[in-house]
């Protein structure tokens, strides 16, 4: 059978109409005060939805009080915030889309002014480099987290990932890369500790590995994505050094914990490392068997033919679909799609 962009796409009991995926896009538009999303938000992923999108995976969503680095960031934490986003997963689900709720904790890229006054937390109190989002001050120095905390904050993870199957999320993608908390810990970096989580890649893993564990108790195994990327948002220079032995070490936690979806993230798909001739999509397609998400900068066109050449199972657009609410109907039909333009993040959602 031909592998087809619009053919639908089972994993295990979860089947998307098609195999294409709405990325997930932090967009400011949830109550600053309260964390809740209202209903141009519903409006906004309902539309994707009502114009065929298979998959949605939201904005990241911050899973507890510390976990937001910018104005306008929805959470998932307080039964109000839960209860605001049943408005989103009930307008998705009138059309036959699935929506994922991406679950975020920014760690270090953040400033007390997001923060109710208080420092940002990381593994290590090393500050990141550059402006805090929209605030345009430095990054102040974070304060590093205690064994107790880390384990607080897998909690929260967890109970994160239970409101948002109870606010009726088909899943949840956790976010592990771009250099956020996740990020953090995996990066030798930014992750100077001497305990469990730090020294070893193992042990920098381990904080990954523990949220899965903990996810797993409240979603089922093939509705987690892991989200990982090289590339840090506050560290443009950095490079894996061994980026064979990283995805080596992280298909094997996906593996032992027997999850279905990985979604690797770069800017170009195309692009290969520095020190592999390799693209992260085409590395971890050869040490991963399940379900792979190929994503960056991805032209409309090429889309089928990442399908067909069987290098992922599912193809993500992020930009193409703010400018494009339409757009697996203009893909299907071969129209016109309208490149993204900077000036369609703001002011309002579409
Ligand atoms: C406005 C904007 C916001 C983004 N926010 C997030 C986010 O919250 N979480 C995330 O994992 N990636 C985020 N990304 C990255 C996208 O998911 C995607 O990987 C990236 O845009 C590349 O895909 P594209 O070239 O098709 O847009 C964001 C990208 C854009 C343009």
């Amino acid at each position: 059978m031909i592998r087809s962009i619009f053919s639908d796409y089972k994993i295990g009991n979860l089947t998307l109409d098609n195999r294409i995926v709405m990325a997930p896009m932090t967009r400011g538009f949830a109550d600053d005060e309260t964390g809740e999303v209202n209903y141009l938000v519903a409006d906004y992923y309902g539309k994707r939805a009502r114009y065929g999108a298979g998959l949605i995976i939201t904005e990241g969503i911050a899973i507890n009080e510390t976990a937001k680095g910018t104005y306008g960031i929805p959470g998932i934490f307080t039964h109000c915030q839960t209860l605001s986003w049943q408005k989103v997963t009930k307008e998705v689900h009138q059309y036959k889309t699935k929506i994922f709720a991406q679950l975020w904790h920014v760690g270090r890229v953040s400033h007390q002014e997001f923060l109710n006054g208080h420092a940002p937390v990381a593994p290590s109190p090393i500050a990141a480099s550059g402006k805090a989002h929209r605030l345009r001050k430095p990054f102040p120095r974070p304060r590093a987290l205690t064994n107790t905390e880390i384990y607080h904050i897998i909690d929260d993870y967890r109970d994160a990932a239970r409101n948002a199957m109870e606010a009726g999320f088909d899943g949840v993608e956790i976010h592990a890369a771009h250099g956020y908390l996740i990020d953090q810990f995996i990066n030798e970096k930014t992750n100077q500790r001497q305990d469990e989580f730090g020294g070893s890649l193992q042990n920098r893993l381990h904080f990954l590995d523990l949220i899965i564990k903990e996810v797993k108790k409240v979603v089922p195994k093939n509705r987690i994505s892991i989200r990982i990327s090289e590339k840090k948002d506050d560290d443009t220079d950095y490079v894996w050094e061994y980026p064979e032995e990283m995805v080596c070490a992280i298909t094997e936690i996906l593996a032992k914990h027997q999850l279905k979806i990985l979604h690797p993230s770069v800017e170009n798909y195309e692009d290969t490392f520095q020190n592999d001739p390799r693209s992260l999509h085409a590395l971890f397609r050869q040490y991963w068997d399940e379900t792979l998400i190929a994503v960056g900068n991805i032209a409309p066109e090429s889309g089928a033919d990442i399908i067909e050449a069987d290098q992922a199972d599912l193809v993500a657009f992020g930009q193409l679909f703010i400018s494009n609410p339409d757009l697996v109907i203009r893909l299907k039909a071969n129209r016109e799609i309208f490149p993204y333009q900077t000036k369609d993040r703001l002011p309002c959602l579409v």
